[in-house]
């Protein structure tokens, strides 16, 4: 399995195994995806197994322009305003695919539409362009497990499943894509993420409603369990066991330790802070990886404190939720 940083020799060899029918680990803005050619059934099918995915689960097609995107999926006022405004960039749009599409049924489980993203991230970026073709791509992780920030995340998570990871540092958002619904006349916000209902309501002139998950067939990936840690995940956290692991945000000034002691005063392996100044955004970009540095089998929980739950704070909670349901 090789973990190679990223450079135009290494992009070309990735490409050359996305051609090939292989796995590239991709870095993305949002999280490291698991990448193939979105022409290509078996290489998908290889992606459900690497994950092991329920094959119901439609995938994201990574794109580098509106152009190609609209050859495969029909594009409406809606949706070109929202690329305009915001891609390359965090958002997935769900589109009514056309019939002349070459993307594999695999990729859209048999759907009528597709799910498109144009990536703000360069690597990603020559990669599709070099490998000439749509990169289908869900996070590089195994299916329910928290996804990747990190390339090591990748290689801890996926191993020799994956043929080759481009890495290129930390993804600076953190979250994966808000993922909106275009595909009928009532949109609908999906998966919230970093590009938040204001935002989107901001450039269209009309309030977006979020898709509760239960109630929402079309979005099959929205099972409730999904960005999960080993360890459980207690919500809303006022103080916390000696037993257990701290994710904080802001300040922990008033967070004690059941039965004495002080919060700030836990070792490092128990204690993390998502933002010390509250930053929504420090916070999703760090919200993967410390789950992953306090989920140990030596912590009973993960007690984690209050978010505030507005503007990226949503998308935030929605995985904090997702982690904690059992
Ligand atoms: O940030 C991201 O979106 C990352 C990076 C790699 O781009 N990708 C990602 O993919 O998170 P994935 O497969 O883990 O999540 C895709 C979500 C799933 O919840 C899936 O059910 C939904 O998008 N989805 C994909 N195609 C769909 C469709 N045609 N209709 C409804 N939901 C769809
Ligand atoms: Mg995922």
């Amino acid at each position: 399995m090789g973990l190679v940083a990223a450079n135009v020799k290494t992009i070309e060899k990735a490409a050359r195994i996305i051609r090939d029918g292989g796995l590239v680990g991709m870095p993305t803005e949002t999280v490291y995806g698991l990448a193939a050619d979105a022409t290509d059934g078996n290489a998908i099918a290889r992606i459900f197994e690497a994950k092991g995915r329920p094959s119901f689960n439609p995938l994201i097609c990574h794109f580098t322009s509106i152009a190609d995107i609209q050859s495969h999926a029909h594009m409406d006022d809606r949706a070109r305003a929202l690329a305009q405004a915001f891609w390359p960039g965090p958002l997935t749009m769900i589109l009514n695919r056309r019939s002349t599409s070459s993307i594999h049924d695999l990729v859209t489980a048999g759907l009528p539409t597709l799910a498109v993203r144009i990536p703000n991230h360069a690597t990603a970026r020559d990669l599709i362009t070099a490998a000439g073709c749509p990169l289908a791509a869900p996070s590089a992780n195994i299916s329910g497990t928290l996804s990747p920030t990190s390339p090591a995340h990748v290689a801890a998570s996926l191993g020799d499943k994956v043929d080759m990871i481009l890495a290129a540092g930390t993804a600076s958002v953190g979250l994966e894509s808000t993922v909106i619904d275009l595909s009928t006349d009532t949109a609908a916000i999906l998966r919230p993420g970093a590009i938040t209902a204001e935002d989107i309501a901001a450039i269209l002139g009309t309030e977006i409603p979020y898709a509760t998950t239960s109630s929402d067939i079309k979005a099959p990936g929205m099972l409730l369990k999904h960005y999960a840690p080993d360890t459980p995940v207690r919500l809303n956290a006022i103080d916390v066991n000696p037993t257990e692991a701290l994710l904080a945000f802001g300040s922990t000034t008033f967070m004690g330790v059941k039965g004495g002691g002080h919060a700030k005063d836990l070792p490092d392996t128990q204690i993390r802070n998502l933002s010390e100044n509250g930053d929504l955004f420090e916070a999703a970009a760090n919200l993967f990886a410390m789950l992953r540095d306090l989920d140990r089998p030596e912590h009973s929980a993960i007690a984690v404190m209050n978010i505030p739950n507005t503007s990226l704070g949503i998308a935030i909670n929605d995985r904090l939720q997702r982690a904690a349901s059992s």
